[in-house]
């Protein structure tokens, strides 16, 4: 790994070849940080660890799918004394255009990637932070972790699942110096938030997200929410009547 006998910041991202991932290696490269990058495409994995290298940071890299949950435990078993772990790495599925139900084999990937994998790397990190009384864990969820938006049911259903367990997690583990942090972007230009159907208002750019995530990071906010209004819009669908917020996101044109 190379970054074991390091005194630098130790900063762990999954997913760090998606377009958010890659902004937030490129926001912490520096020299002081060393990185340690997750993907599954290689050549990507490569080429933002250049690129985090040019920037002064040492950089280590794995590629590794992360449904496989032995190959997953036996590398972060060998990562110790971790600083700050970013669980990015995500997917989606959506319903088909004349309402057809998501492919379950979709599903089944999406759960595994989305929640099951998150909380398994969170458990694997967690003993070396917990012996040393301190580390950062930030959950990467979505806004559609507030209510469910009827053309992604399993993506919704996995971001609540994160936010709530990133929360657990938070109270659980305060009082012996963990932080853990629940991201919950909007739209941010990727791969997968183009793929996605529905309106797509106030998108960002990855390198805009990865400054805010990094800002509110900093600062051990318990939830950075984004972008202001979609982010308080959202916030109220989950705290209004249910019927009125089913009404309100028909209304937005989010309905099936
Ligand atoms: N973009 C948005 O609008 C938006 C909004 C809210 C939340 N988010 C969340 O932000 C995170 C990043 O999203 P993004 O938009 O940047 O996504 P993206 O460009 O589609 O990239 C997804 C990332 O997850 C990795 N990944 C997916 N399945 C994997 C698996 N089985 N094993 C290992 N890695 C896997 C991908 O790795 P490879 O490409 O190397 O396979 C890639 O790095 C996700 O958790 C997403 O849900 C995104």
């Amino acid at each position: 790994m190379g970054c074991h006998l390091n005194l630098n910041r130790q900063i762990l991202i999954t997913g760090a070849t998606s377009a958010i991932g890659s902004a937030l290696a490129l926001q912490y490269a520096a020299p002081g940080a060393c990185l340690i990058l997750h993907g599954r495409k290689k050549d990507l994995l490569d080429q933002i660890a250049s690129q985090c290298r040019a920037l002064g940071a040492q950089v280590s890299s794995q590629q590794l799918d992360v449904r496989d949950t032995q190959a997953l435990q036996a590398w972060l078993k060998n990562l110790p004394c971790l600083d700050l772990v970013i669980i990015n790495a995500g997917m989606n599925t959506h319903i088909g255009p004349q309402g057809q139900a998501e492919p379950w084999d979709e599903v089944d990937a999406l759960i595994d990637v989305n929640l099951k994998a998150s909380m398994l790397i969170a458990q694997s990190v967690l003993p070396t932070m917990r012996e040393r009384g301190r580390g950062q864990i930030a959950f990467m969820s979505s806004l559609a972790g507030y209510f469910g938006l009827p053309v992604t049911p399993a993506y919704s259903a996995s971001k609540a699942g994160v936010k709530a367990y990133a929360e657990a997690l938070r109270g659980w583990l305060a009082p012996e110096g963990i932080r853990v942090n629940v991201i919950m972007p909007g739209y941010v230009k990727s791969p997968m938030c183009d793929a996605m159907p529905g309106p797509k208002p106030w998108v960002w750019t990855p390198a805009r997200a990865a400054a805010t995530i990094r800002r509110g990071l900093d600062k051990d906010r318990p939830r950075i929410s984004f972008p202001f209004p979609l982010n308080w819009g959202t916030w109220w669908l989950a705290v209004l009547p249910a019927a009125w917020s089913h009404r309100i996101v028909r209304w937005l044109g989010y309905g099936a």
